[in-house]
């Protein structure tokens, strides 16, 4: 145990070393996204087209987001984002067959929260796992994120009327719920545990942040 500690923290400073050089993911990534010479009047019109869209957008993002960042530690953000999806999941397992559009809007929503969800653990949560010597956790929940994925799929394809559609929600909120509780009982507080104040405050921006984007 007192080994593995160690291995921890002697990781983590390589680890906080590394993010102290500044943002390295931001520099290579650029060029996917930038746009040709040629496209800027025609896209300097079509963005002045949807900036009010976006304002009023970006408005509803700060509500939502604000209300979150009130949450706590990342750890904390998370888990009550748990509880959020096991929520609606117990709505989806009230309804009955002929709640059909019920039953459509609680699915959007779930895959609202839970894609929102993934993208804040696999972009910031999950790689700040692995600089803290944690891949092999963070690699086994990242997979079963494919699996969550594979359950909405496999909803949408079903229809909402479908006979087994009980069936199928009540085995996906039962991977999540695991999945949660490995998070939220293990991996999270193992991690957090030697770190910080600096670095979880960090973590907790870097989570804000990328949730305010997806909101
Ligand atoms: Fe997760
Ligand atoms: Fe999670």
């Amino acid at each position: 145990m007192a080994t593995r500690t160690q291995n921890r923290s002697s990781n983590r400073s390589s680890s906080s070393r590394s993010s102290s050089n500044g943002n390295r993911s931001g520099g290579g990534s650029r060029s996917a996204f930038s746009w040709s010479e040629g496209a800027a009047p025609v896209l300097g019109a079509a963005l002045a087209g949807v900036a009010i869209g976006v304002a009023a957008n970006f408005g509803r993002k700060f509500v939502m987001q604000s209300m979150e960042a009130a949450a706590g530690d990342w750890d904390e953000i998370l888990a009550a984002e748990h509880d959020m999806a096991l929520a609606i999941f117990d709505k989806m397992l009230a309804t009955d067959e002929t709640q059909t559009f019920k039953r459509k809007m609680l699915l959007m929503k779930l895959t609202h929260a839970l894609d929102k969800h993934a993208h804040q653990e696999e972009m910031v949560v999950y790689p700040a796992l692995r600089e803290a010597n944690e891949t092999a956790a963070a690699d086994h929940l990242e997979s079963e994120h494919g699996y969550i994925k594979t359950f909405i799929f496999e909803l949408n394809e079903m229809g909402p009327d479908a006979s087994n559609w009980l069936e199928k929600v009540r085995e996906f909120r039962q991977l999540v719920s695991e999945h949660a509780h490995m998070e939220e009982e293990e991996v999270f507080p193992r991690f957090k545990q030697d770190m910080d104040e600096e670095q979880t405050a960090h973590i907790t921006s870097l989570v804000n942040r990328d949730g305010f984007w997806m909101a």
